[in-house]
């Protein structure tokens, strides 16, 4: 036996200001199955992540919410830890970037480059908000676009007509922040010398570090020359100070990946068989593996490989990047409900699903993954429930009534035996190479196999003839064999179909080499339904589900009167005029009730005096008792244009305040007030 290997292995941050969603969790789930099959091989291997805290748009939103963003990022990660947990993602650690241990490492690997002479200071005039009192990135600018006139265009790049500008170019430029109009402003900026690893990064990318079509990609940008990167920002901004240079900030994306080795560190203080030192140092043995999307290939095989190099540590092993999901052939739409939360898949669907579902139709490549709904269904139900699974539920049965749940010994298809045995080395290789869909298809193919002798040798007709008894019981042991064996190749992927299995097996947890064993004269457990069918409506579910995220986040954000803010949470002033043409009414509540099959929504019925109204509103996390709603007096946007939703019609919306969840206050005016009134 060769030695364990020592593996490190990260998926990327999620930032700490939104939720989870399906997209993201192809690279969680496929980085998992990778883990777990490292540790059913025997190696030692080690899943750290965190929540990326830092930068500008979490700064903001923590303001717009009334928290601190430390209460922000708290919030989230709890939502996040959730989420990856139910998903059977098996982190070990998840922590955050804005900790002490990444402070601490952030300030070492910044002042060896500094000292190394890998840092440059130079003025920068940007933009500045001198309302608000900050720099502001491009995303927080918008006005009009100099090639085309479209307005309300963002400071880099126009949507209307696909133009690319400097934030100097735009007219009419406004702070999307506070409204103002930008004052230009000069500061000092900090900036890492990418250009000085040149020749390391030339070679490093092309020795087997990254997969040939990103390789390639990278070329194009290492041949046309490399740009130094601005690594600071100036206060105002959520982050960690640089050392020496009071009001100057890390860039997120500097402390970002520093992230990975704070985290593992943070472990480290838990786990005293783990030496951080062995696995960072310059000529650590320990493999290094960093799992993300096409979007971020820059930062982690450009920045990140150099600032390494420049701080005296080890780099990669490798970089391993994916594409994106799409699904049912599209981009993920919020109005489709293809823009799919973990939570929300969860609230209806079992993780292992789709933890199969990826794994069969992921490869080596940069492709994107398409989840098409239809086929996501067929297949589950088709490979596991079908195939899968039917083995064991074909088998258990007569081994519990005609043997008292006793596996007999022997072995009654040699030859089966020897195709499953043979099969390990080929689907452990694909597993290691990340070829996840050759191991599923590997896998399904014997599955297949077994099912076509079972159907051959059919047990259970065997079972109404005399004189058949031990043949059945052969038959049978040998069909819970190969499905035991199935198990563990599927293990990675359906841990909890491997637990539940393990059970009825009756048999310690499995790892990778008791594929070469078998059982015999063992004793079963009574076997249980190890996964049931996808129903197509819990997916239909789903989907509406989705949409109705998008309307409860709709209702959270969108203010009165004008849809051209709902776009951009960030408001800016509106006109008295527009004020003015906002109908806002005393309404009464008369019936508030739940509508059945939203999780989210009331339906209330309000008297504005002379007539009545139908609102849909997506407060019942706040309100679970809706009849204590009705006889009360609130406050509505009556001239909203009606909205048709899956329930029926939305004619106007309620008003309320607070972040959300049990946090939804429904503002009322004082007593006194009537139904009808204006509000001015
Ligand atoms: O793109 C993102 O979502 C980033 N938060 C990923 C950071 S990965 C790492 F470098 F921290
Ligand atoms: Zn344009």
């Amino acid at each position: 036996m060769s030695e364990p290997r020592q593996i490190l292995v990260t998926s990327a941050l999620p930032y700490a200001n939104g939720s989870i969603h399906l997209g993201h969790m192809l690279e969680y789930i496929q980085t998992d199955m990778w883990v777990r099959f490292q540790k059913l091989r025997g190696n030692q291997c080690i899943y750290v992540c965190a929540d990326d805290a830092h930068g500008s748009a979490i700064m903001l939103r923590a303001e717009k919410e009334g928290i601190t963003p430390e209460q922000l990022i708290a919030n989230v990660q709890a939502e996040h830890s959730a989420d990856f947990a139910d998903f059977l993602v098996d982190f070990d650690n998840y922590h955050s970037t804005h900790s002490e241990e990444n402070r601490e490492l952030s300030s070492l690997i910044y002042t060896r480059l500094r000292d190394a002479g890998h840092i440059a200071t130079r003025s920068v005039t940007q933009y500045f908000d001198p309302e608000k009192g900050m720099f502001l990135a491009d995303r927080f600018i918008k006005g009009t676009c100099p090639k085309c006139a479209a307005e309300d265009q963002y400071g880099d790049n126009c949507e209307k007509c696909g133009a690319t500008y400097a934030p100097t170019e735009l007219k009419n430029p406004k702070s999307a922040i506070s409204g103002a109009t930008p004052v230009l402003r000069d500061s000092q900026h900090f900036f890492f010398k990418l250009p000085d690893f040149q020749a390391m990064l030339q070679q490093w990318t092309r020795s087997g570090t990254l997969q040939d079509a990103v390789a390639n990609k990278l070329a194009e940008w290492l041949d046309s020359g490399l740009q130094e990167w601005d690594i600071s920002r100036d206060a105002p901004y959520f982050g960690f100070e640089i050392p020496g240079e009071p009001g100057k900030y890390f860039y997120v994306w500097l402390d970002a990946p520093i992230g990975y080795m704070a985290s593992f560190k943070n472990l480290c203080a838990r786990r005293p068989e783990l030496d951080f030192d062995a696995f960072w140092k310059e000529d650590s043995t320990a493999e290094l593996y960093h799992f993300i999307g096409k979007d971020i290939v820059n930062f982690h095989a450009l920045f990140w490989p150099a600032m390494l190099e420049g701080a005296g540590l080890r780099k990669p092993t490798a970089v391993n990047v994916h594409g994106y999901l799409t699904v049912n052939g599209a981009k993920m739409s919020k109005s489709r409900g293809t823009f799919i939360k973990a939570r929300t898949y969860l609230d209806h669907l079992q993780p292992e699903y789709l933890r199969y579902y990826y794994a069969a139709k992921l490869g080596r490549g940069v492709d994107d993954l398409d989840l098409n709904l239809e086929d996501f269904v067929q297949k589950v139900n088709s490979d596991l429930v079908g195939k899968v699974v039917n083995i064991a539920s074909r088998c258990a049965g007569f081994i519990h009534k005609g043997n008292d749940g006793v596996m007999v010994a022997g072995d009654a298809a040699p030859e089966l035996t020897e195709a499953f045995l043979a099969a390990a080395p080929s689907i452990a290789e694909a597993y290691e190479a990340r070829d996840f869909g050759r191991a599923m298809r590997e896998i399904m193919a014997l599955a297949d196999r077994a099912n076509a002798w079972i159907a051959d040798k059919a047990p259970w007709s065997l079972a109404k003839q005399e004189g058949k008894q031990e043949e059945v019981q052969a038959i049978c042991a040998q069909g819970v064999n190969l499905f035991r064996q199935l198990v563990i190749y599927l293990k990675p992927v359906l841990p909890v179909l491997a637990a539940d299995a393990e059970a009825f097996l009756n048999v310690a947890p499995l790892t990778w080499n008791d594929h070469q064993s078998r059982l015999e004269n063992h004793q079963l457990n009574p076997f249980k339904a190890l996964m049931s069918r996808i129903e197509p409506a819990k997916v239909e579910a789903m989907i509406a589900a989705s949409k109705e995220d998008l309307l409860a986040a709709e209702a959270k954000t969108a203010p009165a009167g004008n849809g051209e803010l709902a776009k951009d949470p960030l408001s800016a002033e509106i006109e008295f005029d527009t004020f003015a043409a906002v109908d806002l009414r005393v309404a009464l509540i008369v019936k508030a009730e739940a509508v059945p099959g939203a999780d989210k929504l009331l339906q209330l019925t309000l008297d504005i005096g002379d007539e009545r109204r139908n609102v849909f509103s997506g407060i019942k996390s706040a309100y679970p008792d809706p009849s204590q709603l009705e006889g009360r007096l609130t406050m509505m946007v009556a001239n909203l244009k009606p909205r048709k939703m899956r329930f029926g019609v939305s004619e106007g919306m309620v008003m309320a305040a607070g972040p959300g969840g049990e946090e939804i206050y429904l503002l009322s005016p004082d007593s006194g007030a009537k139904p009808g009134q204006r509000i001015k």
